[in-house]
């Protein structure tokens, strides 16, 4: 059985990618310092190991006692605003510590890696259109460039020979697994859908709409929502693809992963009091530094060399399984 070390298995898209994993026959070793992941989203029967991807001599252990075939690499801090404040934390955990990873797989030679990367490598474009993998990388913040610098470093490795690797470049990730079995549990939350979902649930007394004057049909920010177990599928498929190269050695390319459809925030706003049966203040406030104004992918790259397909692409369904999973909570 092909075995894959997850670093940040216990975290919402992690999470959901190791059950995906285990549908299509793989094993997975999970490996999280719980800095933000939760053990209750492991599923009971995969083996975790509560530790840093900074921790080279754990590595070690792990890759000399476990014959891991693959990694999938989700460990890292995700909160844009957060590394405008504290950069350093961001360019050591996301940068340092995928460099800590890297050296330790090329050392014990194993080669294929799935790395989650971000929409936020491309920063604000001049277009409105969608964005494919070929624009200008334009990182607005810490963390995308944190992001983009292990890009790179993938890149650069492969092309001596020594790694294989895919950079996935998720939008917005959205949704919880249909079943309720994990979900969304940022803490602190930031993220459109479950914020909105706490004020339809009461937790919170309002959402909060940043900028109503964008050049946008309803004047508020348009994102692309991506169900995020059509993300766990994309990394199966993205885990297959480079398993199947055989002795093709130092491939590297990158895939956007979104629906291609944008939603504004008013639309994810009507899509929740829709689905929740609620209705809740929306209060307007000015625009947010640094927020583009549209961020929709273009992800036919994914779709014709992946053979990836989105399954859960309507905004309600996104919306209703991520309540499914909160509404309790
Ligand atoms: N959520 C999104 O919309 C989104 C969009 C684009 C990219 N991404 C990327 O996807 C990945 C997963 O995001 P998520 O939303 O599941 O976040 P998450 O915070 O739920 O998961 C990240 C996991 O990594 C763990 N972790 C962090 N640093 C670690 C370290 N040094 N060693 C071991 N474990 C560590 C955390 O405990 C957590 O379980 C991240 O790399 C993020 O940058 C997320």
């Amino acid at each position: 059985m092909t075995t894959v070390l997850i670093p940040g298995g216990a975290g919402f898209i992690g999470s959901h990618t190791v059950r995906a994993l285990q549908t299509s026959g793989f094993e997975s070793i999970i490996l999280d310092n719980l800095s933000n992941g939760h053990k209750s989203s492991i599923p009971e029967n995969s083996l975790f190991i509560e530790g840093d991807i900074q921790n080279r001599a754990l590595l070690d252990e792990i890759f000399t006692q476990h014959k891991i075939d693959a990694v999938i690499h989700f460990a890292a801090f995700i909160e844009a605003g957060e590394s405008v404040v504290n950069p350093l934390a961001f360019y050591s955990n996301n940068t340092g510590g995928t460099l800590c990873l890297l050296e330790a797989m090329t050392e014990h030679g194993i080669r294929p890696i799935v790395f989650s990367s971000t929409a936020a490598v491309y920063g604000q474009q001049e277009t409105v259109a969608t964005l494919s993998e070929d624009l200008p990388k334009k990182p607005i913040n810490p963390y995308g460039e944190s992001k983009w610098a292990v890009e790179c470093m993938l890149r650069d490795t492969a092309a001596t020979g020594a790694l294989d690797a895919i950079a996935l470049r998720y939008f917005n990730a959205a949704g919880s697994d249909p079943e309720g079995k994990t979900g969304e549990l940022h803490d602190p939350e930031t993220h459109l859908i479950p914020l909105v979902l706490q004020a339809a649930s009461g937790k919170r007394s309002s959402i909060k709409v940043f900028g109503t004057d964008y050049g946008t049909p309803d004047g508020t920010c348009i994102r692309d929502y991506i169900h995020v177990c059509d993300l766990a599928s994309a990394h199966v498929k993205a885990l297959e693809h480079l398993l199947a190269l055989g002795s093709t050695k130092g491939f590297y390319d990158a895939f956007n992963l979104g629906t291609g459809n944008g939603f504004s925030v008013r639309a994810v706003i009507e899509s929740a009091k829709r689905v929740t049966g609620t209705d809740f203040a929306v209060v307007e406030e000015g625009r947010r530094a640094g927020d583009p104004a549209v961020l929709v992918a273009d992800s036919s790259k994914a779709r014709k060399h992946l053979g990836w397909e989105p399954l859960y692409p309507s905004l309600d369904d996104m919306v209703a399984h991520a309540w499914n999973f909160l509404k309790d909570r």
